[in-house]
C-alpha cells in the first residue's frame, strides 16, 4: 500500500505520517517511510535517536541516464531499492525503514540530474516497487511534488486539514491536483479539532468539495508535551487519543481496496 500525505504547512502531515508509520509497523508490516521535506523532521516522530549517526546524504549520483527501445531516454535509479535503502535508509522502530529524499546532493559525476528529478525518481521507483510493505511519503506544503507529478503512483492520497479557512481551501487543491495526476483514492484526514463548530466546519467543506472525510483527530495537548521534551509521542504516552485515532486511520486505510496493477 502506498500512502501520501498532502496539506498545507503545519496542519500535522509529518505527525500523522511519523505515528501511522509506526502504528502499521506494530501490526507487523514492515514500512517504508519517505520524507520528501527538504525540511526533514520525520525521524523525530518516528522515535529515532538524533544521537544515532544518520546514513549518508541522498546523492544525484544514484540515477542514470538510459535508452529507450523507441530511441528516447528515461532517468533510472542504478540500483534496486533494496541496495539503496541498505546505503541511505536509516532503521526507526516497529521495523520502520525510514528514507530521506528532500534535499539530495547534486553530484557532477552521473547522469546530471537536478535535485527534484532525482526526488522525483527515488519516489517512483519506491512506489512502484513490488512488495507488500507499506510506503508512506510524508510530503512538503508546497505544491512542487503535485505539480512534478512526484506522487502519481501512490495509490492513497490523504490530505490533511485544520479546521480553518486557509486550510480547506489549500486541501481542496490538494484533492483536485491528486485527481489529475490520476490518485482516484483521495480522502481528508481532519486534524487538531477542538469541538463539535469545528467539525461542523470541516464536514460543511468536504462536503461542497465532493472530498470523503475518513477521520478527525482531535486536537491532542499530548503532541505537544512530547515534543517539549525531544520525545516521539509514541514513546511518550501510548494510549494518546492522536494514537488511538491513528489506528483506526490504519484499519481503514487497510480496508480500502487497491487494485494490484498487472505489469
Ligand atoms: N492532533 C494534534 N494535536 C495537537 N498538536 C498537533 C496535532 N497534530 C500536529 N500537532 C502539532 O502541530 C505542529 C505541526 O505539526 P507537523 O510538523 O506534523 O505539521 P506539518 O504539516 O508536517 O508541517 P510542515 O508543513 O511544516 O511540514 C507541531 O507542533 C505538532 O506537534
Ligand atoms: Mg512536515
Amino acid at each position: 500500500m502506498k500512502i501520501a500525505i498532502a496539506g498545507k504547512g503545519g496542519v500535522g502531515k509529518t505527525t500523522i505520517s511519523g505515528i501511522l508509520c509506526r502504528v502499521f509497523g506494530q501490526t507487523g508490516k514492515s514500512v517504508l517511510a519517505i520524507d520528501g521535506d527538504p525540511n526533514p523532521n520525520l525521524s523525530r516522530i518516528l522515535g529515532i535517536d538524533p544521537n544515532q549517526v544518520p546514513p549518508p546524504n541522498l546523492s544525484t549520483d544514484i540515477l542514470e541516464r538510459v535508452e529507450k527501445a523507441d530511441g528516447t531516454r528515461k532517468i533510472i535509479v542504478k540500483s534496486p531499492m533494496e541496495e539503496v535503502l541498505n546505503i541511505y535508509g536509516q532503521d526507526a522502530p516497529d521495523q520502520v525503514t525510514l528514507l530521506k529524499v528532500g534535499t539530495p546532493d547534486v553530484a557532477g559525476a552521473g547522469c546530471m540530474c537536478g535535485s527534484h528529478t532525482c526526488v522525483r525518481e527515488i519516489i517512483h521507483t519506491a512506489m512502484s516497487a513490488d512488495n507488500d510493505h507499506v510506503t508512506l511519503l510524508d510530503m512538503e506544503a508546497s505544491m512542487e511534488h503535485m505539480r512534478r507529478g512526484t506522487a502519481k503512483h501512490v495509490d492513497i492520497m490523504l490530505t490533511v486539514v485544520e479546521p480553518y479557512y486557509r486550510s480547506l481551501e489549500a486541501a481542496g487543491r490538494f484533492a483536485s491536483l491528486s485527481k489529475e495526476l490520476g490518485i482516484s483514492r483521495v480522502y481528508a484526514v481532519a486534524n487538531k479539532v477542538h469541538n463539535e463548530r469545528e467539525q461542523e466546519a470541516v464536514d460543511q467543506f468536504c462536503k461542497n468539495q465532493g472530498l470523503e472525510l475518513l477521520i478527525t483527530i482531535p486536537f491532542d495537548p499530548n503532541v505537544g508535551e512530547a515534543d517539549l521534551i525531544g520525545k516521539s509521542i509514541m514513546d511518550y504516552k501510548e494510549n494518546s487519543l492522536i494514537i488511538l485515532k491513528a489506528r483506526e486511520l490504519a484499519e481503514l486505510l487497510s480496508n480500502i481496496p487497491i487494485q494490484v496493477p498487472l505489469n
